[in-house]
């Protein structure tokens, strides 16, 4: 750059030079700590998105720090050509958390631990010409071709031309979905809390439903648990939170706050179809490398030494019981630190566009919180499982009084 010439701000070089395919808030955040970041001019916010249900412990903690950097020291990539402890003991304790017996494959996103669930489903099937997978309106399960024919909402799927073969979208009903059922389901794959469909819980009585269904029919259930599983809910499996503990399912995909930030998916598959994926079969040169599973480990020890599940049931009910008497809420849905809370529509202010929830996320990030829009009127609350009750309280407090704006 010439001296005398000003750099490009940063929303000037992502104008320039980043594909548009996000409405990015213009907030460029340059640092974090805990629940808390700041902007290129220092301005604080309290951080209640934990980067979409990503950073577990928030930012900047110690103890993924420390483990990223050791790990770094030793190894960081080896390809899934050899073993390493790290993703031994990762997958150990995966396997664990889900009551059941069953063995892990690790790989780097949640798009694409569901990929390797419609390969299992369709291997699984396939000599019994069973190669359809039945999903639910709403739903929300990744960007790639595959999920986005997965998911069930339209708007994800247009102008990508004729969607991937096999899977079946229905309305998240149980007659739906038995009427959708024929001699080529291989699977019912659901979300057992939506999440960016507007944080919907399925019902213990659905998911015990399907569970009874699938074994009938001889098909496989799975839980996407991508967003609401890990620790968000309170419970490290997410399914526990709707009451259907019992509902445990064939196989379930991971990704979001698995490494507290660090790139990593992951899914597990109950005995006896854990061997189904055989070598050859599938793969990833990144997924599960040393440093990845370091970070994940590091997220479950400190998870488990300050007993952050506890802390995210009791902050989850703290806030759901705030929020509920604030004005313009409607409902307050989830489990949790994974948060919807429904707002009433209200008159835009001259300039403002966009949904209720959309134009309520930008007034309170101009008043220092950040949330995350889910459908036309739900605002997501997701702070990160460490998140104190003080945190909580100041959140509800900015809520309510851009809330009682909104209303004026
Ligand atoms: C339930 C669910 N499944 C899958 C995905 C896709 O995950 P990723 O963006 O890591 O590919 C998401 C992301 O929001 C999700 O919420």
């Amino acid at each position: 750059m010439p001296s005398g010439q000003l750099s490009p701000t940063t929303a000037e070089l992502y104008a320039r030079h980043v594909i548009p395919t996000y409405a990015r808030f213009p907030l460029a955040l340059a640092r974090g700590r805990g629940t808390r970041v700041w902007d290129e001019e220092g301005r604080e916010y309290l951080d209640f998105t934990s980067g979409i249900a990503v950073n577990a412990l928030g930012h900047a903690h110690p103890a993924l720090r420390d483990a990223i950097a050791a790990q770094a020291g030793e190894l960081v990539h080896t390809s899934n050509l050899f073993l390493t402890r790290p993703q031994a003991l990762l997958a150990a304790r995966l396997g664990k958390m889900t009551g059941a017996h069953g063995k892990v494959f690790l790989c780097n996103s949640g798009a694409e631990a569901n990929e390797g669930l419609y390969k299992l489903a369709r291997k699984n099937g396939t000599p019994r010409g069973r190669c359809e997978i039945i999903t639910l309106d709403g739903s929300f399960h990744g960007r790639t071709l595959g999920s986005i024919a997965a998911t069930g909402q339209i708007k994800v799927k247009l102008g990508f031309g004729p969607p991937v073969d096999g899977f079946l979208n229905v309305p998240a009903r149980l007659e739906c979905v038995a009427q959708a059922v024929g001699p080529r389901t291989a699977a019912i794959m659901v979300e057992p809390i939506q999440g960016e469909g507007g944080v919907r819980p399925l019902s213990a009585d659905f998911l015990r439903a399907l569970r009874t269904l699938c074994d009938e029919q001889g098909i496989l259930l799975f839980y996407d648990e991508v967003q609401c599983g890990l620790g968000r809910t309170g419970d490290w499996c997410g399914w526990h939170a709707t009451g259907a503990k019992d509902a445990v399912p064939d196989a379930i995909s991971w990704a979001k706050g698995i490494a507290g930030g660090f790139p990593l998916g992951g899914f597990w598959v109950r005995e006896p179809f854990a061997d189904l994926l055989g070598p050859g079969t599938h793969g990833t040169t990144y997924g599960g490398s040393p440093l990845a599973c370091a970070a994940a480990n590091a997220v479950f020890d400190t998870i488990e030494k300050e007993d952050l599940l506890t802390n995210a049931r009791e902050r989850g009910e703290q806030l759901r019981a705030a929020v509920g008497k604030l004005p313009l809420i409607r409902e307050v849905r989830g489990a949790g630190l994974l948060l919807g809370a429904e707002v009433e529509d209200f008159a835009p202010n001259q300039g403002e566009e966009g949904t209720p929830a959309l134009r309520l996320t930008k007034r309170l990030i101009s008043a220092g919180l950040l949330v995350v829009p889910a459908g036309d009127n739900t605002i997501r609350l997701l702070p990160p499982l460490n998140v104190t009750a003080a945190e909580c309280d100041e959140a509800v407090e900015i809520l309510g009084r851009v809330l009682a704006d909104c209303r004026s």
